[in-house]
């Protein structure tokens, strides 16, 4: 987990009510409390019998290690997994392909973009990406810089700018922060943004969250998948 001082957090929290956004609702999402992200992702590896899993950013393996698996790579730069890499370098010289790929690294929205489109690079056939923190429930949570010690990111932002993609099939289950699901295959709802991606706000997404994420719950996730 990234460290930032007291001081830092206050700066930064002053820096971003000034001068990003000020905005005080809060959603309440009621994430189910039986069914969280290696639930999903054991589901997975079942119903399609996967058998090469990557993930980025692992921390304390909290995922990494209830991941059943043949092969699994897990990398970050600081703790946990078995590469020690950040993503970029991870990707830089990989040669290896992969079933299921969780993202779950640097949650800032440009590095969560590239991580996702490196990841869809080395996805065999059938394969899906999934992304973690997609879901921030207010301004702070969701916050660059960041201030909070619980921190989703903007995350939230590379989904809808992928959501545009006519080729990226995206959805977002509404489970453990939020987890985005992304397959190559034809978008059969495209989302028309009526902004640019760096003039989103969390007002917009608090507004529009539905629909920009294309939010399904877990029922309509194993209907799907
Ligand atoms: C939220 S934690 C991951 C939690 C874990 N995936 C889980 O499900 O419990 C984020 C991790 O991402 C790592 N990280 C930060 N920047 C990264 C980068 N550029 N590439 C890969 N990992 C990164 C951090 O070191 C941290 O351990």
């Amino acid at each position: 987990m990234e460290k930032i001082n007291r001081i830092g957090k206050i700066f930064n929290k002053i820096y971003y009510k000034i001068f990003i956004e000020n905005f005080k609702e809060h959603l309440d999402y009621n994430f189910p409390t039986d069914f969280f992200r290696w639930d999903l992702i054991d589901y997975l590896i079942k119903k399609n019998v996967y058998s090469n899993y990557l993930e980025i950013g692992c921390d304390k393996d909290q995922l990494f290690s209830k991941v059943n698996i043949k092969n699994k790579i897990g990398v970050d730069p600081s703790n946990g997994g078995n590469v020690r890499k950040t993503s970029n370098e991870f990707f830089f010289d990989n040669k290896k392909f992969f079933d299921i790929v969780f993202i779950d690294g640097l949650h800032e929205y440009e590095q969560v973009k590239k991580d996702i489109i490196n990841s869809l690079k080395f996805l065999n056939q059938n394969g899906v990406v999934l992304v973690h923190d997609c879901m921030p429930d207010s301004l702070g949570k969701q916050a660059v810089p960041r201030y909070k010690m619980q921190w989703n990111g903007d995350v939230w932002k590379a989904i809808v700018d992928l959501r545009q993609d006519k080729n990226l099939e995206i959805f977002t289950c509404s489970i453990d922060q939020g987890i985005g699901i992304i397959k190559k295959k034809k978008n059969t709802s495209i989302l028309n943004l009526n902004k640019p991606i760096k003039k989103l706000k969390f007002k917009d997404y608090f507004y529009n969250y539905k629909e920009y994420m294309r939010v399904i719950s877990i029922t309509e996730f194993k209907n799907l998948f």
